[in-house]
């Protein structure tokens, strides 16, 4: 018997994961996968509740944390230092996003956006970026979005747009600057998943239509299809991988 084994690379017993954002949808599932791959989890969101009976679930740490408060980051991470005395996986997945046609858009909402979406993930990457240059070792994920890549077409969604393509070349400098350290910086650009983000679109059969029609595989994505990228972008499956943008998006990008 041969004691090759490809999927090896893919676990992740004894390392420690931070998710933001892990109290529902996207984020709630990432936590899942990164925990059966044998991480230690830690869940990171405003509401208290809906961490603390996921990390009881995955036997990991909540940690109540409003990514657009500084101080909120730090703790986080501490938290997470404290606890596990490491961070080897960041998934910076907290994200917001209503749209609004441009001409009518207030400012105040694009600036709101930008810092969760984008300027909260910066100082998420920095702090837990510091911890793992320090240990020579570690992988950040940036959950973008294929609208940091094409224009969204029938939605008005220039905030979100704007902060998500500015997370893809963020993604792209930090895996530079931190490359030759042991950091690995990539990002996951899905296409349409059900959420509570996307939950009035997915309630409404035109939009849905118009889904099907314009993704080349003719159809949403299921929960299960990020599970495979997250993980592969998480752990050592990708050693050679940073600066990549992994869309899993039916093809919405490709055409
Ligand atoms: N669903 C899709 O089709 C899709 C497609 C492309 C990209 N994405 C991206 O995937 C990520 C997850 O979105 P989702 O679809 O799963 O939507 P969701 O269910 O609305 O989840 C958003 C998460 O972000 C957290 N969050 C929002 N503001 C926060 C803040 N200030 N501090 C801390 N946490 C905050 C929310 O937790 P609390 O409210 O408890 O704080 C929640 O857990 C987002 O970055 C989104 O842009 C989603």
């Amino acid at each position: 018997m041969s004691e090759f084994d490809p999927l090896a690379p893919f676990r992740l017993d004894g390392r420690t994961a931070i998710v933001t954002g892990a109290s529902s949808g996207l984020g709630a599932r990432f936590a899942r996968v990164l925990a059966a791959a044998g991480a230690d989890v830690v869940l990171a969101a405003r509401r208290a509740d809906r961490i603390e009976a996921l990390a009881k679930e995955l036997d990991g740490l909540a940690v109540t944390c409003d990514v657009s408060d500084d101080a909120q980051c730090q703790a986080l991470v501490d938290a997470t230092v404290d606890r596990y005395g490491r961070v080897d996986v960041l998934v910076n997945n907290a994200g917001i996003g209503v749209p609004v046609p441009a001409e009518t858009e207030e400012i105040d909402h694009f600036r709101d956006t930008v810092a969760i979406n984008l300027t909260a993930s910066y100082l998420l990457a920095q702090i837990a970026g510091r911890r793992m240059l320090e240990q020579g070792r570690g992988s950040i994920v940036n959950v973008v979005s294929m609208l940091g890549m094409v224009g969204a077409g029938q939605i008005p969604f220039p905030s979100y747009a704007a902060s998500k393509g500015g997370l893809v070349n963020l993604t792209r400098e930090l895996a530079s600057e931190w490359a030759r350290r042991g950091v690995r910086v990539n990002a996951l650009a899905p296409g349409w998943f059900e959420s509570e983000m996307t939950a009035e679109m997915f309630a409404d059969e035109q939009s849905m239509n118009w889904v099907r029609r314009k993704a080349p595989i003719g159809r949403a994505g299921e929960p299960h299809e990020l599970d495979g990228a997250l993980l592969f972008l998480a752990s050592d499956a990708s050693s050679y991988v940073t600066g990549h943008i992994l869309a899993v998006d039916g093809g919405w990008t490709a055409v």
